[in-house]
């Protein structure tokens, strides 16, 4: 079957064609369970959007196992654990030494799409971009039905389930009656201005840096660029951002008292984000269940918004293979419960380490002086490095 043959029947409809939507499709592949997936935009625009870049230790297991990890392993690369700075200090946190051996990889999200847009077009399964007016219906019962166009022509799928993998902004979420869903949501007052830089990285591992000025990140994508962030307002202008202006506030944020800054080079690409925390519950109605962005946005301070959607799309695809195989619908049962409470532990600890990290207008100078305390706290105690570490290196999935 080519990617544009779509049958009027399948398994699980899976809407949305990011990395959970596309990683549901190759976990199901190995399961046996047929799928069809639809994504609104074209492939090179899913492919070329610069997005997260840390992959867990359990997310790298996950993709290995799912036969998509040939390219990670060549180019990703593998960080033993990261930097706090602040004070003019650079701190390490050693997540190896701390967890018994878990480590963190550096891998675009991009790059993750593109092997598994790879991996499904070698599996010869429907995948189809570019195919606008997806809606959901007949979620109250146990044929459900997605409707989408197909080159202009109207079209129906009739699904066991569907998967709503269509990141914040899709229709499935906005497809449940309100009454059967609670949400939950804090905005917060600053965004990233984020950018690509063709620098060598200047140091081997991520740095985190707490500055009076506001917060500063830095982390790469591969040998020869830099990923950059600076705390900026969450509708900051980037007209007001010329190169030299952003080069000169990194540096004042990240250089640090031994001498280190970052290398600078041509600014490939820059853009503003906002940021929030956001979970809706249950993660499923009906037939419909939801995963990733579609269920929950973290604010990025954690690296954990790729992840959860990996997390989520295991547990799912794990679920369907039990009630395939054995009939046994418990798993599918419990799979909201299961995700939500790993999905308020990364909420925990990405609002945690934003509010460590980020400079807040609101903040009085008792709170500026406690966050100073939280941060020396946390590079001299083994048991508070300890913490940091288990939850950014990623719980073991089940
Ligand atoms: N029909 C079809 N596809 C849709 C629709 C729709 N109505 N609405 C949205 N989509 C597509 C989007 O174009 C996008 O490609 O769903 C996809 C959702 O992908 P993501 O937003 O990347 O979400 P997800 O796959 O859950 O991945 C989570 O993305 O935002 C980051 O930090 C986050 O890294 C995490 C990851
Ligand atoms: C990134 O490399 O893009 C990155 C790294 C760490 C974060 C967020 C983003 O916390």
């Amino acid at each position: 079957m080519t990617e544009n043959s779509v049958p009027d029947r399948t398994q699980v409809g899976i809407v949305g064609g990011g990395p959970a939507g596309l990683m549901l499709g190759q976990l199901l592949h190995l399961q046996g369970i047929d799928s069809v997936i639809l994504e609104r935009r074209p492939a090179e625009h899913v492919i070329e959007r610069v997005r997260a870049g840390v992959l867990e230790q359990t997310t790298v297991d996950l993709l290995t196992e799912a036969g998509v990890g040939g390219r990670l392993h060549r180019e990703g690369m593998r960080h033993d654990g990261i930097y706090i700075a602040f004070g003019g200090s650079r701190h390490h946190i050693d997540f190896s030494a701390l967890t018994g051996g878990r480590t963190i990889t550096i891998y675009g999200q991009n790059e993750v799409v593109r092997d598994l847009i790879d991996a499904r077009r070698a599996t010869g399964a429907p995948l189809l971009f570019e195919t606008p007016d997806v809606s959901v219906q007949d979620l109250d019962t146990s044929r459900p039905r997605i409707r989408f166009s197909e080159r202009g022509r109207p079209r129906e799928l009739t699904c066991d389930f569907i998967a709503g993998c269509d990141g914040f902004h899709g229709i499935c979420r906005a497809s449940i009656p309100a009454a059967r869903f609670r949400t939950f949501e804090r905005i917060y007052p600053f965004g990233w201005l984020g950018i690509l830089a063709a620098a060598p990285p200047a140091s081997d591992e991520i740095v985190y840096s707490h500055h009076d000025r506001g917060f500063a990140l830095f982390s790469m994508r591969s040998p020869t660029i830099t990923r950059l962030y600076l705390q900026c307002a969450p509708d900051e202008d980037l007209d007001r951002w010329p190169d030299d202006r952003i080069w000169k506030e990194l540096q004042t944020r990240l250089r640090t008292d031994d001498g280190w800054r970052p290398n600078e080079g041509a600014i490939l690409q820059k853009g503003v984000t906002g940021m929030r925390s956001f979970v809706v519950e249950p993660m499923r109605h009906g037939p419909l269940f939801l995963a990733g962005d579609a269920a929950h946005i973290v604010p990025p301070t954690g690296a954990k918004g790729l992840n959860l959607a990996m997390a989520d799309v295991w547990r799912l695809a794990d679920a369907l293979a039990a009630f395939y195989t054995s009939g046994n619908a418990g798993p599918l049962e419990t799979y909201s419960d299961r995700g939500l409470r790993r999905v308020w532990r990364a909420q925990r600890f990405s609002w945690w380490m934003t509010s460590m990290l980020h400079k807040n207008e609101s903040d009085t100078a008792f709170d500026e002086r406690r966050q100073l305390a939280e941060l020396d706290y946390l590079v001299s105690s083994s048991a508070a490095m300890t913490s940091l570490a288990e939850s950014y290196s990623g719980a073991p999935l089940g």
